[in-house]
């Protein structure tokens, strides 16, 4: 296998990577590497966990070096577009200790917070723009950003950038990045999607695909349990409350916000992340979950996408996911840069035909099994370990005129009024369909703290195939 120096990474890049224990590169790494670094267009495909955060943002950086071009107030160099605020977050994290090797500054630009410090970064000048499209656009119209300097974008999730939710204005804001400028697209799921924006804005892209998606990841265990809608909470209580990191997908932002009280009261440490949450509650609550203060993260499909926690050791879909591809980012949450992991459908008689549907088109052969109830011996065997619970969930020590306004944990989040309004305005239809969480803390997600019961495995180590619970 090739070194990161071999691939063309400069040498000062492939030394942060080796502060970080990361020395080998994956096989999407090394598959578009010499294409990224050498200018070319690049469509990458490579499954979940895989990192292809680092297989664009080391181009990135070493192209701005090189480059004879120099940081303008308002004129971004590098753009990096992505669905959710809590993923631009992450991106940003993982850039830092890259971009600060050449000094190069970077921004992120989302909703839900206020726009005058993006504004006033901007106007002093960064080289990289990170950003999701409706609070971009609105930056845009008002005269604060210029991307007529833009040297290289990458849409990260592009798949999903091309929904009909972002389209558009995903369009929009690449009509105004200069041809002939580098253009990349990566995804897990990298299909027919993208042709749209490919056959408009890429030149004779270099394609990759690296363990896809719909090559099945081999730590990654996958199972259903056909249980009685009445069993449903019981079930999910059992298996949150062993040992390690959980997280649970709802269908509704409604969904996600009952399950996270009622685990909580049942004892089960747990926060929650949905668009109904205001950013200060999104952010926290994944604080929560980062830091291990929680052990379980109740979410919607916003949290389905690119969002990284380490020794996450169990998915479960409370609810089966809508579709496929859905099916796979979400479980892709969990079995991440070669550790294992387990994933559970909760499959209540009406749910048959669709959870067999989704599995089949998602190329997966999940181990059945039908069950009574919390005592069924496969719980054990899914999510070992000893059961703890704390009386009333997750503590809430934040002072009381705080916990008056979202709350993370038992109570419920602030609702807010649609998908417009509040402070972040200008939200694109897909942005506000779809914000999610993550969270922030720079210098990435190595090395975080383990969730407190976890017997979690490392992410550090792409062979590791230790079991995490
Ligand atoms: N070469 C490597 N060796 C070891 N770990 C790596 C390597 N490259 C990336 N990682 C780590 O792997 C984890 C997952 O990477 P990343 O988030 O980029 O995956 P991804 O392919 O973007 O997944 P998703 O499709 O879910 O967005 C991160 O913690 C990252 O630091
Ligand atoms: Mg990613």
């Amino acid at each position: 296998m090739s070194s990161f120096l071999e691939l063309g990474v400069p040498a000062d890049l492939s030394d942060v990577l080796a502060s970080q224990g990361i020395t080998d590169p994956t096989p999407i790494q090394a598959a578009t590497l010499p294409d990224s670094l050498g200018g070319r267009d690049v469509l990458g495909r490579g499954r979940t966990g895989s990192g292809k955060t680092l297989a664009f943002l080391l181009p990135l950086v070493a192209r701005l070096d090189a480059s004879r071009s120099r940081r303008t107030p308002k004129r971004p160099r590098a753009l990096i577009l992505a669905p959710t605020r809590e993923l631009v977050a992450q991106i940003d994290a993982a850039l830092a200790p890259l971009a600060a090797v050449h000094g190069l500054r970077t921004r992120t630009v989302f909703g839900g917070v206020g726009q005058n410090p993006q504004v006033t970064a901007i106007r002093q000048g960064v080289d990289f723009v990170l950003a999701c499209p409706g609070r971009l656009e609105d930056l845009i119209k008002q005269g604060h950003v210029d991307l007529g300097q833009v040297e290289v974008t990458v849409l990260d999730e592009a798949d999903h950038m091309a929904d009909l939710g972002f389209l558009p204005a995903v369009r929009r804001i690449l009509e105004q990045t200069p041809r002939g400028g580098q253009r990349m697209l990566f995804s897990a799921t990298l299909d027919s999607g993208v042709n749209v924006l490919v056959k408009r804005f890429l030149t004779n892209p270099a394609t990759h695909e690296a363990d896809s998606a719909q090559s099945p990841i081999s730590t990654m265990d996958h199972h259903v349990l056909h249980v009685h809608r009445d069993h449903r909470v019981s079930v999910l209580v059992d298996l949150t409350s062993a040992p390690g990191r959980t997280v649970v997908f709802t269908r509704t932002k409604h969904g996600a916000k009952n399950l996270a009280k009622q685990l909580n009261s049942r004892g089960v440490p747990t926060v929650e992340l949905h668009g109904n949450l205001a950013q200060n509650a999104r952010t926290r609550n994944m604080e929560a979950f980062h830091s291990g203060k929680a052990s379980t993260l109740v979410a919607t499909d916003i949290a389905a996408r690119g969002i990284h926690v380490d020794d996450v050791a169990l998915v479960v879909h409370a609810d089966p996911p809508a579709e496929h591809k859905a099916y796979l980012h979400r479980s892709g949450r969990t079995a991440r840069a070669g550790a294992a992991g387990t994933v559970i459908t909760l499959m209540t008689d009406q749910q048959v035909k669709d959870v067999r549907d989704l599995t089949r088109a998602a190329k997966i052969s999940p181990t059945t099994t039908k069950i009574s109830g919390p005592s069924h011996p496969v719980l054990a065997q899914l999510a070992p370990g000893e059961r703890v619970l704390v009386a009333g969930g997750l503590k809430d020590d934040r002072p009381a005129e705080d916990r008056n306004q979202s709350r993370g944990g038992g109570g419920g989040g602030r609702r807010r009024s649609g998908g417009r309004g509040g402070q972040g305005s200008g939200r694109s239809q897909g942005e506000s369909r779809s914000r999610q969480q993550g969270g922030r803390s720079r210098g990435g997600n190595r090395g975080s703290a383990a969730a407190p019961k976890s017997g979690g495995h490392s992410a550090a180590s792409f062979s590791s195939n230790r079991r995490g619970r």
